[in-house]
């Protein structure tokens, strides 16, 4: 009895404990990406949440899927449901012009009886994509997309990973139910950041911040979405009893709720208010950290909504101001062509300078060849810039009424412009390349410089000095820095006796870096940061990677065939080899467990059979559990289903593609129970 106390008594206090992190963390997260003012360290925070993680992992009995520690998304793929919005989700009428403001304004007073006072709000019109929230009893319960209007695709798993979406609201004065609608965003920051990686993997650059954020709320994986630095600005409390008769004042209170609800929302008396209130944001939304594509006018008063009433589609008692892109028409004068790490050529245009959005533009990305063509870009065309999220603008269309005369298409160049060797386009991609990664200047200093950065082996030196010890011939490749000696660096303009010492221990101490990054740190085409994970940990060291057929490499998670054929022609390269094995001699890491974990198997009952765990079971560490015991038990575990696939233990809702191809392989489809029948 005493014992059977005291077990509740702990429990309770992990209980607490748990609670009490939880709170923290939803704090942290409300004051960090709601408020933008943090009040814990980076550090402080990841040890908070490791505790939590761990906590939670130990006492699976107080799983919450509102937990702070569920924001990272899940690998498992998911398909959306469709779920009827409880309210319809309305548009809004759309105008370009200040008349028709005036004529909204006209028709709204028509509309309401004489001496009727009243206030409008503007608010900013956010460029993303709309989302509808539920709250019940202060949780988010559910987030759907607009979709046509009555029913919308139910994203609340990659909703959840938005930190500054509430999962659990402040204080204790929120209603028991409502729906609250805003706009999913991508903040310029991810924006470029995505596009980024996109590039690394060949593929081509989203167009702009909405696509790229609709794409995010959408994808399948929601820890991909989670990794997708996505924002989500509030505008619109619905319920059937609201707590204000202003819709300001409503805004207000569920900010105080802990929803990110823009600042920047006025309230206007008169036309005049409003008509100053777009032009400041017509040219003050190029300092905005996001896009926005207009402005939204309501009326304040929610009683006089009906009053007003709707159209079929949109609401009689707002309307949206659409800014008209800013565009420049601006004289190309050349295109310089950019050799990359990877020997991918990059096509920049020269223009002639001109005002656009608030800075002077010289210069322009074409982004490939393709690009080029697409374009059918003349010689001296004169040209239609536009900023999109990225802060160098883009071409979008040719002034052919200005063409000159005789003007001849852009040729693309055929050489390297830095070493003159013939460029290379392989089927299915979108560039050409320069194939002498071994002695082409940018390429050899750019691997090195992308070598060292922070997230590869995160070695303390910038590009200059990369540049300053290759042109020292002290380096010719990054296995030639484990050789630096502070002697020789010391000699080097900028450098003392103090500062090369920290530049050979810094490069000592990414001895330790792991396996992933340093995969990552080779700087094989195609292969980003996520695919260097996926590669890791699934052949778990180099020369299983080394010895992997193109099948065997396309058959791990998300890595297709252009990843696969990248790999498999960089390790046939004697050169490669060569400086993995030197790499291997300085003592960096190339295998992700060591030999005698993968060997310390609890029973060999698994020995020779592949596993694939998929779908959700008790709790998300649940699964885990189950993968770790596949390799615990001398099996092997994998991500895809394949004619090597022996067993796929299936949760609820298993992914329905794995299921298919396990059906139509004609695998064997287990329970839990009957893969722990297996165990005993
Ligand atoms: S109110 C019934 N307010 O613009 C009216 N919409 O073109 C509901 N949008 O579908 C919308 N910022 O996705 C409202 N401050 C704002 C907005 C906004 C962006 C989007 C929203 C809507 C679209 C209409």
């Amino acid at each position: 009895m005493q014992g059977l106390i005291k077990g509740n008594m702990d429990k309770k206090n992990i209980e607490n404990q748990i609670n009490e992190l939880r709170n923290l963390l939803n704090r942290c997260n409300y004051e960090y990406y709601v408020k933008n003012s943090p009040i814990i360290s980076d550090y402080e925070f990841d040890i908070k949440l490791k505790q939590l993680e761990k906590l939670e992992k130990e006492n699976p009995e107080f799983f919450d899927p509102n937990s702070p520690t569920q924001r990272v998304g899940s690998d498992e793929n998911q398909e959306f449901k469709q779920v009827y919005h409880k309210y319809s989700m309305l548009s809004l009428a759309n105008t370009y012009s200040e008349s028709e403001i005036r004529d909204f304004d006209s028709r709204v007073r028509k509309l309401l009886p004489l001496g009727e006072q009243f206030e409008y709000v503007c608010e900013l019109k956010f460029d993303g994509t709309s989302i509808s929230l539920t709250y019940e009893n202060g949780l988010l319960i559910r987030a759907l997309t607009r979709g046509d209007g009555q029913k919308g695709d139910d994203v609340t798993n990659n909703v959840r990973t938005i930190k500054s979406v509430p999962l659990k609201l402040y204080g204790n004065d929120f209603p028991k139910d409502f729906e609250i609608r805003g706009e999913i965003l991508m903040p310029h920051s991810s924006f470029e950041k995505l596009n980024k990686e996109r590039a690394e993997i060949g593929e081509p650059p989203l167009a702009n911040c909405r696509n790229a954020a609709a794409g995010a709320l959408k994808t399948q994986n929601s820890a991909v979405a989670a990794k997708r630095g996505l924002d989500c600005y509030l505008y619109y409390l619905l319920m059937d009893s609201l707590p204000s008769d202003s819709h300001f004042e409503n805004m207000k209170i569920a900010r105080s709720w802990g929803f990110k609800v823009s600042e920047n929302t006025v309230k206007a008396k008169n036309i005049e208010e409003i008509i100053n209130f777009i032009n400041y944001w017509d040219k003050e939304r190029y300092n905005l950290p996001y896009d926005i594509d207009g402005i939204v006018i309501k009326v304040d008063k929610i009683s006089l909504r009906d009053t007003l009433g709707y159209t079929a589609k949109t609401p009689r008692w707002a309307i949206a101001y659409k800014f008209k892109a800013e565009e420049a028409a601006v004289k190309l004068l050349s295109i310089d062509y950019q050799v990359g790490r990877t020997g991918i050529i990059t096509p920049v245009a020269n223009l002639e300078p001109a005002h656009l959005a608030g800075s002077i533009v010289k210069r322009a990305t074409l982004h490939n060849e393709d690009i080029i063509k697409g374009l059918d870009l003349h010689e001296n065309d004169t040209v239609y810039i536009e900023k999109g999220g990225e802060i160098i603008p883009k071409i979008t269309r040719v002034d052919l009424s200005k063409r000159v005369e005789g003007s001849k298409p852009i040729e693309y160049i055929t050489k390297c412009p830095v070493c003159g060797t013939l460029l290379v386009r392989n089927e299915g991609e979108a560039g050409r390349y320069c194939p002498n990664y071994l002695g082409c200047k940018p390429q050899i200093t750019g691997k090195i410089i992308h070598f060292v950065t922070r997230k590869a082996m995160n070695i303390n030196c910038g590009e200059a000095t990369i540049e300053l010890l290759y042109n020292n011939k002290l380096i010719q490749n990054y296995a030639d820095l484990y050789e630096l000696k502070s002697d020789d660096v010391k000699k080097l303009e900028r450098f003392g006796q103090k500062s090369a010492e920290n530049l050979i221990s810094s490069i000592n101490d990414s001895k330790t870096v792991p396996f992933e990054r340093v995969l990552y740190a080779l700087g094989i085409r195609f292969v980003g940061e996520g695919a260097a994970k996926t590669l890791a940990s699934t052949f778990l060291y180099i020369d299983a990677l080394i010895a992997a057929s193109k099948e065997q490499l396309s058959e791990a998670q998300d890595i297709g065939e252009i990843i696969a054929d990248s790999l498999y022609t960089w390790f046939r390269k004697r050169e490669n080899i060569e400086i993995i094995n030197r790499l291997r001699r300085y003592g960096l890491q190339f295998e992700m467990v060591k030999t005698e974990d993968l060997n310390s198997s609890l029973s060999d009952k698994l020995q020779g059979q592949s596993f694939i765990v998929t779908g959700s079971f008790v709790t998300p560490q649940r699964r885990e559990e189950l993968e770790k015991m596949v390799k615990e038990f001398g099996g092997k575990l994998q991500t895809s289903v394949n004619s090597k696939t022996d067993f796929v233990v299936a949760g609820q809702k298993p992914g329905a593609s794995k299921i298919k191809k396990a059906e139509q392989l004609g695998k064997k489809i287990i329970s839990e129970e009957e893969f722990l029948k297996m165990l005993e």
